[in-house]
């Protein structure tokens, strides 16, 4: 156990955090450039929708990277092995982005994959985890996507190689691996476990990079969060985050975890990179402390899967 076992190590790592945090606060990092965390507990809808948004990373895919990208106005290529999707608009504006579209249609497209029209969406937007969602956090984002201001820009197509193009192919997809459903509770575990577990499998969908995938894309659920040796959005692999000592995370002390999740920085003092970078900077950065504790709590409780390195 890193950090735990060696008092002097973990002592030491301490005082090289803070100083990089420092330094990360002085070069305004993007990680570190975070805005205020919204109480989940909240009253105000809106309030609590933008930590929904947040917590489920959906600004990371349609919001475009750079300097005066209109937010969630969509644009940003997502590179796959099927080729490259991009991301729709999902403003208010009445023509380009959703706002023609009722409350009912957003949560069938966001927890049943389905479009206003009736085709399937392709599981590069995430629905397959958003499917747990809860009615109220549904709701919540809906009412803050809702005050998000209306960018007039066109939607882009995708670039997909055959067969992939064939959106009538879905449905042989979806039979193949879609689940829809509530996120399960685990009645016999602490309300902080079951946070967790929501957040890791639902919102911020950690399992759409981290679980492998078999043939079709569809995600091995017999090998939860062991890596993926193919990252399923542009180039490299994915590590395994199982408590397995060898391949997974097994040996970072929950402070390691917690410390990475907020700022992340990585045992060695290196700092994550690729799409992880996105995770944290949108997201998991953003979450109360109480929320990344319980993703951790979790994360430590699932099986440990070696044999992956992703
Ligand atoms: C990993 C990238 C990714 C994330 C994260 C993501 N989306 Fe998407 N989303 C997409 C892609 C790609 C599509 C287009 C799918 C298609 O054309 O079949 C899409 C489609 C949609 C649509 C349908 C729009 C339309 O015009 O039909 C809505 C609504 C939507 N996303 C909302 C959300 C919300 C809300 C979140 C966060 C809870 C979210 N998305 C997170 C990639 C993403
Ligand atoms: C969009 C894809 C994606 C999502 C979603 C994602 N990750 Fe990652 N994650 C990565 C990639 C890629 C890396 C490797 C980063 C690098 O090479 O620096 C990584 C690295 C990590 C690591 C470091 C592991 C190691 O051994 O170095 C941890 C821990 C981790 N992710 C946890 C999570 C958790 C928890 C979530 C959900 C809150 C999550 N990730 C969501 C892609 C993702």
């Amino acid at each position: 156990m890193k950090g735990t076992t060696d008092g002097t190590a973990g002592i030491g790592r301490q005082a090289v955090r803070a100083c990089l945090l420092v330094l990360a606060v002085a070069c305004a990092c993007p990680v570190a450039a975070q805005g205020p965390q919204p109480d989940p507990a909240a009253a105000d809808p809106v309030a609590r929708g933008a930590y929904i948004l947040h917590a489920a990373g959906c600004a990371s895919c349609h919001t475009a990277r750079g300097e005066g990208a209109a937010p969630l106005a969509g644009g940003t290529a997502l590179t796959t092995a099927f080729g490259t999707f991009y991301s729709p608009n999902i403003t208010p504006d009445p023509e380009h982005g959703i706002g023609r579209w009722t409350e009912e249609e957003f949560a069938r497209a966001l927890r049943q994959g389905i479009s206003p029209e009736g085709y399937a969406y392709y599981p590069a937007f995430p629905y397959t985890s958003y499917t747990g969602m809860t009615d109220r956090d549904v709701a919540d984002l809906w009412a803050y996507l809702r005050t998000v201001p209306p960018a007039a820009q066109e939607n882009r197509p995708h670039e997909l190689g055959l067969p992939s193009r064939w959106r009538s192919l879905l449905p042989v997809w979806r039979w193949l691996y879609f689940e829809e459903g509530a996120t399960l509770v685990d009645a016999g575990r602490p309300p902080s476990w079951n946070r967790g577990a929501y957040l890791v499998g639902t919102l911020a969908h950690c399992g759409e990079c981290h679980t492998p995938r078999g043939l079709l894309g569809g995600p091995d659920h017999d090998r939860l969060l062991a890596g993926n040796p193919e990252a399923p959005e542009g180039r490299g692999s994915v590590p395994n985050i199982t408590p397995d000592p060898e391949d997974g995370i097994g040996d970072w002390s929950d402070d390691d975890l917690i410390f990475f999740l907020e700022l992340g920085m990585l045992p060695d003092g290196d700092f994550a990179g690729g799409s992880m970078a996105r995770v944290i900077e949108e997201t998991t950065s953003r979450l109360t402390p109480e929320d990344r504790a319980a993703i951790v709590e979790f994360l430590r409780s699932v099986p440990a899967v070696g044999g992956i390195r992703g």
